[in-house]
């Protein structure tokens, strides 16, 4: 693997190796190690709390230097392009770059002309892969196997990346995926079943809840009807399985997609998400360095 730019990047026994990894990471067997400096580069184009501090914890904790970066007080402001952007931060000597963008796809403008890897930390409407990667993570952690495990996606599927790249990478990995959500909110390009929310926290081992994405779309509504109609009230949590879990990517519009008190209730695993998404990002930086051979540390250290 060298560029991280959608799940169909990844075979299955890659997930399986990334998810392996992460729990070597999470279990503190993998050191640091640097004889010389490496530095990533985060270039993000879009708001973000979690993925961007998220992939700086784990550059830092892999050892890395972080050269930061924010389009405010960039050459960006006078005019320079995306691929320029990333071209200066190669040849400022950054062995690796995770680019989060509102543009779905940037990632092809930019494949054939860098030469160092790019990690997707976000595209438009496109995919998540480490957000993907960290709930699937999430969700092995807790059952142990994704065969025939039902996770209802719910909430702005159309708009969402998070959706679109877990659809596709559990489903492969042999979930059962459903979807829920208002019909305005349905995407035609996923073909999986629609649930009513009602009977979604009845069927699902996983409920997925999104946010719902007001920078791509005007249809704003209700946000207290939002949570009656479509989101998990505590009537509904009540009826949910009693092993049955609830992960949301965050940021959380608490009151609207769930009950601000379940955030932190039982059955809630978002902060546990954030937790494991520093060791999933651990893993995919280390493993697009290693393909990326700029970095003989990384290809020679050992996972003890
Ligand atoms: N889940 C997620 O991508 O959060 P941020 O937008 O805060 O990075």
């Amino acid at each position: 693997m060298k560029h991280i730019l959608t799940m169909n990047d990844f075979t299955n026994e890659e997930i399986y190796s990334l998810l392996i990894q992460a729990k070597r990471m999470k279990d503190g067997k993998v050191q640091s190690f640097q004889a010389k400096p490496t530095f990533v580069a985060n270039l993000f184009f879009e708001p973000s709390t979690r993925t961007k501090m998220s992939f700086e914890v784990a550059e830092k904790r892999l050892g890395l230097d972080v050269l930061d970066f924010s389009p405010e007080s960039s050459s960006v402001q006078k005019g320079e392009s995306l691929y320029d952007t990333v071209r200066t931060a190669e040849s400022l000597g950054a062995s690796a770059v995770v680019i989060r963008h509102p543009r779905e796809g940037f990632y092809h403008e930019l494949v054939t002309g860098v030469s160092i890897p790019i990690i997707n930390g976000g595209d438009g409407k496109g995919e998540h892969p480490s957000q993907c990667l960290l709930d699937l993570y999430t969700i092995y952690e807790e059952f142990g196997t994704f065969k025939d495990v039902h996770v209802v996606i719910a909430g702005d599927v159309k708009h969402s990346r998070v959706a679109r790249s877990n659809a596709y990478a559990l489903s492969r990995l042999g979930a059962k995926v459903s979807l829920s959500g208002p019909k305005e909110w349905k995407d035609n390009t996923l073909d999986f079943p629609y649930l009513e929310i009602d009977e979604a926290v009845q069927q699902a081992d996983v409920l997925m809840l999104l946010r719902i994405q007001n920078e791509r779309h005007n249809q704003k509504g209700s946000q207290s009807q939002y949570l009656q109609q479509y989101g998990l009230t505590l009537d509904r949590e009540q009826k949910m399985k009693s092993h049955s879990i609830i992960l949301h990517p965050a940021p959380v519009n608490r009151g609207v997609e769930i009950e601000s008190e379940l955030v932190e209730g039982e059955r809630s695993r978002i902060f546990t998400q954030m937790e494991n998404g520093v060791y999933v990002r651990m893993a995919m930086i280390r493993a697009a360095l290693q393909e990326g051979g700029k970095t003989d540390e990384y290809t020679n250290q050992k996972c003890t």
